[in-house]
């Protein structure tokens, strides 16, 4: 099937000529599918990015002294304790009034927990097998009836993911929520290209090797699909955004809000004090007078290592990826397009060859594009860090095994439910490892450790995996 004109001008434009030959010969339900794919995608970028990226050494790397950002420290003194009473009544308030938005980031690939489908429908609950989503759900619902707001929750899916995750909440009834209130946005994707030709490839014969553009790939999504509209019509002018392979996540955290509030914060961060130098996170910092998130590859080992008086890291502040974001400011970033970075990583992508082959390199020979959320931060005109506890709200599942697994996750929510309950006066049987029981607590039920107080008090003790539910 020819290549349109049209096509076939802009593919060369892009240094895609070879694409439109391909298309040429393709058998024509094949020629189709690679059209449709095309449509969807912004060629000129495409274009820029392989100038910018192939055959160059990586460009990422700004320089600049780091220090430390401007952050609220977990409060020790009365009167931190006290300023943060004063935060928790203002983002209460806040919430009440409805004036924010949720936004759950559910667009990667999870390549590295290597799980079929949606990370969201992953099951992790130790008890129930109860699902990234289902449990995420469950806390918005909760926290609509604590406040008795909207709250409206947009999910961000990708092309690759978006129908298993519009079915995922079909199936459970959405999870018990209005399914008015929730609204699915598709981010973008973007090609890999051969990284010594820049020449977009296919893993077969209709189908280009896409993924998706990154989660700063949040702001356009939210731009054009009309969401961010929907989410200020809906009484919203803060959005929270959170991932969704975090479920200790204190969904819109009431403290956060007053905190970022009382700064007058175009975008805020929630950081964690690192574990160890090499830990691998990124770190929030400050350069050149703005807040700038750094990955820990681009961290050399002094700098990371590097101790203030104190004896701690000068760069403590772990990255949790989950912020509030003026809704102003994210228009502000996708005026005329977005106006963030984009990054490439190296990576195996298997593809098809002249002859129509599947090689399934053995070596890393493709470059994928992303944008990353925080990249906004230097952007924003205020922006200010809060330190929260991680064994409170921060184990991630990004692998398989080891570091950031289900297992150090529900060990950390095993842990967590365990100490609301031992502070409801409610005692937890506990294993030969001195591990507790396997524990649930739906976060209809209880939301954080002050509900668990008051609806768990008086409970008889547990003495084997429980999952404690709303009657
Ligand atoms: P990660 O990059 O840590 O996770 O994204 P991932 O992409 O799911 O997993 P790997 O790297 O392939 O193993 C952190 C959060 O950002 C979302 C993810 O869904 C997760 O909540 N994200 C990431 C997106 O929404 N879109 C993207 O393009 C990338």
């Amino acid at each position: 099937m020819p290549t349109a004109p049209d096509l076939r001008d802009r593919l060369t434009a892009a240094g895609q000529g070879r694409l439109a030959g391909v298309i040429d010969n393709a058998a024509p339900e094949d020629a189709a599918a690679l059209v449709d794919q095309l449509a969807e995608l912004d060629l000129a970028l495409i274009g820029r990015l392989v100038a910018q990226f192939v055959g160059r050494g990586d460009p990422s790397g700004a320089s600049g002294a780091l220090t430390p950002p401007d952050a609220v420290p977990l409060p020790q003194t009365p009167a931190e304790r006290a300023r943060e009473t004063g935060a928790r009544a203002r983002g209460d308030s806040a919430l009440r009034a409805g004036e924010v938005g949720l936004v759950l980031l559910a667009g990667g690939q999870g390549t590295r927990l290597g799980f079929e489908g949606p990370k969201g429908t992953f099951p992790f609950g130790t008890v129930r097998g109860t699902t990234l989503f289902a449990h995420h759900a469950a806390k918005v619902a909760a926290l609509r009836a604590r406040y008795d707001a909207r709250l409206p929750l947009c999910l961000l899916t990708s092309p690759a993911n978006d129908a298993e995750t519009r079915a995922a909440f079909a199936d459970a009834d959405w999870f018990g929520l209005d399914p008015d209130s929730v609204s699915f946005v598709v981010q973008g994707a973007l090609p890999a290209v051969d990284a010594t030709t820049g020449e977009i490839l296919r893993e077969a014969p209709g189908r280009l090797a896409l993924s998706p553009d990154g989660h700063g790939g949040v702001f356009l999504a939210l731009r054009r699909s009309g969401a961010l509209d929907w989410l200020v019509a809906a009484g919203a002018r803060t959005v929270f955004t959170f991932q969704i392979d975090n479920p200790l996540t204190s969904v819109a955290d009431p403290v956060f809000l007053g905190y970022h509030r009382d700064a007058g914060a175009d975008m805020s961060n929630l950081a964690v004090r690192k574990e160890r130098p090499d830990e691998r996170v990124g770190v929030i910092a400050r350069r050149d007078g703005t807040t700038v998130v750094v990955e820990y590859s681009d961290l050399d080992d002094a700098t990371a290592s590097a101790e203030a008086p104190d004896g701690g890291l000068v760069l403590w502040a772990g990255n949790v990826a989950t912020h509030l974001i003026e809704i102003p400011f994210a228009r502000r970033l996708t005026d005329g397009g977005l106006q963030l970075p984009y990054h490439r990583a190296l990576k195996k992508v298997p593809y098809l060859d002249e002859d129509g082959r599947l090689v399934q390199p053995d070596a890393p020979n493709a470059y994928k594009f992303e944008t990353f959320i925080f990249d906004a931060l230097p952007r924003a005109a205020a922006s200010i860090t809060v330190e929260i506890a991680r064994d409170e709200q921060f184990s991630p599942i990004k692998n398989a095994t080891g570091a950031d697994s289900p297992a150090t996750c529900r060990r950390d929510m095993n842990r967590l439910y365990a100490r609301w309950l031992a502070a409801a006066g409610v005692t937890v049987a506990r294993g030969a490892d001195g591990e507790p029981v396997d524990l649930e607590i739906d976060p209809r039920l209880a939301l954080d450790a002050g509900e668990a107080q008051a609806r768990l008090a008086g409970h008889p003790p547990i003495t084997g995996p429980t999952a404690l539910t709303p009657s």
